[in-house]
């Protein structure tokens, strides 16, 4: 069990004073201003890269927000060994509807309920049985929740992105390292079956020394514009409304980031961004809803296309892309690559100059079939030639084989059955549980997703100024400087 909870009461007593503090709590999206990237922080603390929370029996969760996202979560955290549901905290009548219809299915025992009011969290917090607190709310809550809770004395682990504004970013990276909770954004992009595949393949030294990544969020939602009384889209529309660059960054640069070592040898430097006209939304209102809708009343000033640039110390290069309007289907872009060669995403694809051991012999064999096939056709047509990095290999089976993540490799069958974006959410869990009871560092720290969040607020800035080079802060104070290369492995 957890041995670093303090007194009730003296977390009482803190959780009155946190109160003050979060009563300021803006109700609309926050906006970079000039400068504020530029914020240092107060006081320079132990860094929490590699850091080691004391090991539990089993992992004790609260969870707030049980709407779109935290229901899978919830799902997730009951069917996993080692994790237990200890309380459930939601605002909204039918998303705690839905909590409690997912625990009765488990037939595990009822976690107590938290409602009634934004604040009602705190209560929930209060408790002494909780060890990691899943947040899935709205992102203006990302901040002050996982702020309290860390001072709450659990970890916080919280979606994506971490939080909205540098200042708030610092706050979590502050408190992170004052009092020794984790705060991981959980980007569960990073286990999906492929990326962990080409970390272990960029490990492997696979494409020499990398240069060059590109990830993004290209995905249809205008039909969330059409949630309007609760669910994601009664809150995420009014983004397109206030911000120009990148609101979702991380899901395509958190596997690039890893891929690079960022924050561990390497980090991100500057960027410069770019957003395409605002169309998209306001055509979509016009066609969807009646004139005098809100929908239509509203001004989407986010460019349906939004490009960004990352500079990193060692002057390696990524492209962040989002667009969340145009008809067009799904990519990550997922794309790595260094002097031997690429891998790229959607469709998964990979071209190498100089090949590994079995990928040869597999090119060769796969040569001699096809020059046989060719020879029994009668030769007719070019004869086959041998497979170079000039054309993509799209054959992923041979790839799998040799280069799955372990964890992929022993898990994908459960992985896969118990859901959740193909797996990767049961496998982000899974691991976060394995962590957290074996003594071993959460694989993102607050300084990840930090640094991969912050292009929330800085490409806006780079978008209004005519794409100025805006500088990225370094959370790690220098840290990563020192920090070995991430690890995940057991
Ligand atoms: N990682 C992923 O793949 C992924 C996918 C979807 C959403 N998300 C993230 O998950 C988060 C939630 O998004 P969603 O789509 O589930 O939104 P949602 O609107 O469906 O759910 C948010 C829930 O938070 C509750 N809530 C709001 N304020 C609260 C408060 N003060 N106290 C307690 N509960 C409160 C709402 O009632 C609602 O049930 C966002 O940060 C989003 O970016 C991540």
């Amino acid at each position: 069990m957890s041995d670093n909870n303090s007194s009730g009461n003296n977390r009482r007593d803190f959780l009155k004073g946190v109160a003050k503090i979060a009563a300021g709590v803006a109700i609309g999206p926050s906006i970079a201003t000039a400068g504020q990237s530029q914020r240092a922080p107060s006081s320079a603390a132990d860094t929490m890269i590699d850091f080691v929370a004391p090991k539990l029996d089993s992992v004790r969760f609260g969870l707030i927000g049980t709407g779109a996202r935290g229901l899978t979560h919830l799902r997730l955290l009951l069917s996993l060994q080692g994790a237990e549901v200890k309380a459930v905290c939601d605002t909204d009548d039918i998303s705690l509807a839905n909590a409690k219809e997912a625990v009765a299915k488990s037939g595990l025992q009822e976690p107590d309920y938290y409602t009634g009011h934004d604040y009602a969290y705190r209560e929930l917090l209060e408790r002494d049985d909780i060890d990691a607190v899943v947040i899935s709310t709205p992102w203006r809550w990302h901040e002050p929740m996982s702020v309290d809770a860390m001072q709450a004395e659990k970890h916080a682990l919280v979606e994506v992105p971490l939080a909205t504004t540098i200042d708030d970013m610092w706050k979590m990276v502050e408190v992170s390292e004052k009092t020794r909770m984790n705060c991981m954004m959980l980007e569960n992009v990073c286990y999906g079956r492929d990326e962990m595949m080409v970390f272990n393949m960029v490990r492997q030294g696979l494409f020499g020394d990398l240069t060059h990544g590109e990830g993004a969020y290209i995905h249809d939602l205008r039909m969330q514009m059409k949630q309007i009384a609760r669910g994601t889209g009664s809150w995420r529309t009014y983004y397109h409304t206030k911000m120009r660059g990148n609101i979702y960054p991380t899901h395509g640069l958190g596997p690039i980031a890893q891929f690079m070592d960022i924050n561990r040898g390497d980090r991100f430097d500057y960027m410069t961004s770019l957003s395409s006209p605002a169309l998209g939304r306001s055509e979509y209102a016009s066609r969807e809803f009646p004139a005098e809708h809100e929908r239509n009343q509203l001004k989407y000033i986010k460019g349906d296309m939004n490009s960004t640039l990352i500079k990193t110390a060692k002057g390696r290069s990524i492209l962040v892309q989002y667009d969340t309007t145009t008809a067009r289907p799904y990519s990550r872009l997922n794309l790595i690559q260094g002097t031997n060669g690429a891998f790229g995403g959607f469709p998964s694809r990979v071209a190498l100059e100089m090949l590994p051991d079995g990928i040869r012999q597999d090119y060769e064999a796969e040569l001699e079939r096809t020059v046989a096939d060719w020879e029994a056709a009668g030769r007719e047509g070019k004869k086959p030639s041998a497979r170079t990095y000039h054309s993509w290999d799209r054959d992923m089976s041979r790839w799998y084989k040799r280069y799955d993540h372990p964890f992929w490799k022993n898990m994908a069958e459960i992985a896969k059955q118990a859901g959740g974006h193909g797996g990767m959410d049961f496998m982000m869990h899974w691991r976060n549980v394995h962590c957290l009871r074996n003594g071993v560092p959460l694989d993102q720290n607050v300084y990840d997703g930090a640094a991969w969040s912050s292009l929330f607020p800085l490409s806006h800035e780079s978008v209004v100024n005519r794409s100025k080079s805006v500088d990225i802060p370094d959370f790690t104070r220098g840290a990563w400087k020192q920090a070995r290369p991430l690890e995940i492995s057991l």
